[in-house]
């Protein structure tokens, strides 16, 4: 299971990426929210840049926003692994997927805890991963929907049956117990988890070994 840091509570993103770097995490999870999908704004093109300029790891991109497209095109020559974005905007899903592929970048499709997978079922051969929300997007810091579980064990049943290569991605409210909940994960994001209390501490280094296994 790899590990997808948000760095979205973080109070100095910046900082924090600085020593994210030094740490086993592989990718770096930037939440990008328009005011519009959700009611939050994060990461504006010039912060985003930022992040990709001071991290060493791959950036996992989370585009919360009506218009995908729109945002895509900003992100040229990145240190991009993934770009996702929610079928929930239903606009031009085909179209973002492979303007993402163009720009050389992994295509993934986010879908909230109230969206039945079948909703995906139809983009399965085309993208790389599926990002499965665990809490309702838009803010950090909520409770793990346990019914996720159900969700992610259905979907590796259809990715394995057809043989799709595509990885499973869970992001909300992961921590050291709710990652067992979901062992059919490929790829889990931790948020507000390594924020609180000393365990941004405790497991520096090895949040990978330590949280994920
Ligand atoms: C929620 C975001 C998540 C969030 C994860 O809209 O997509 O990435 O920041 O943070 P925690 O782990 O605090 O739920
Ligand atoms: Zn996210």
């Amino acid at each position: 299971m790899k590990s997808s840091i948000s760095i979205l509570s973080s109070k100095n993103r910046l900082e924090y990426i600085n020593e994210l770097n030094y740490t086993d995490c592989d990718y770096i999870h930037v939440d990008v929210m328009d005011g519009k999908f959700v009611d939050d704004t994060q990461f504006s093109l010039n912060e985003t840049k930022a992040v990709n300029y001071v991290s060493n790891k791959l950036l996992d991109i989370h585009l919360m926003v009506d218009n995908p497209i729109n945002f895509v095109n900003n992100y040229k020559g990145y240190k991009i692994e993934y770009i996702t974005f929610h079928v929930e905007c239903g606009k031009d899903i085909n179209k973002v997927i492979n303007k993402i592929h163009k720009m050389g970048y992994k295509a993934g499709l986010s879908i909230k805890p109230k969206t039945d997978i079948k909703e995906i079922e139809e983009y399965l051969s085309k993208i790389d991963l599926v990002l499965v929300m665990s809490v309702e997007p838009g803010k950090g810091g909520q409770h793990f929907l346990k019914d996720t579980a159900k969700k992610v064990k259905q979907l590796k049943k259809t990715i394995k049956e057809n043989k799709y290569d595509v990885l499973i991605e869970v992001d909300g409210g992961i921590n050291n117990e709710t990652v067992k909940l979901i062992p059919d994960a490929d790829i889990v994001v931790i948020g507000s988890y390594l924020l609180n209390g000393s365990n941004r501490y405790d497991y520096k280094r090895y949040i990978k070994k330590v949280v994920c296994k």
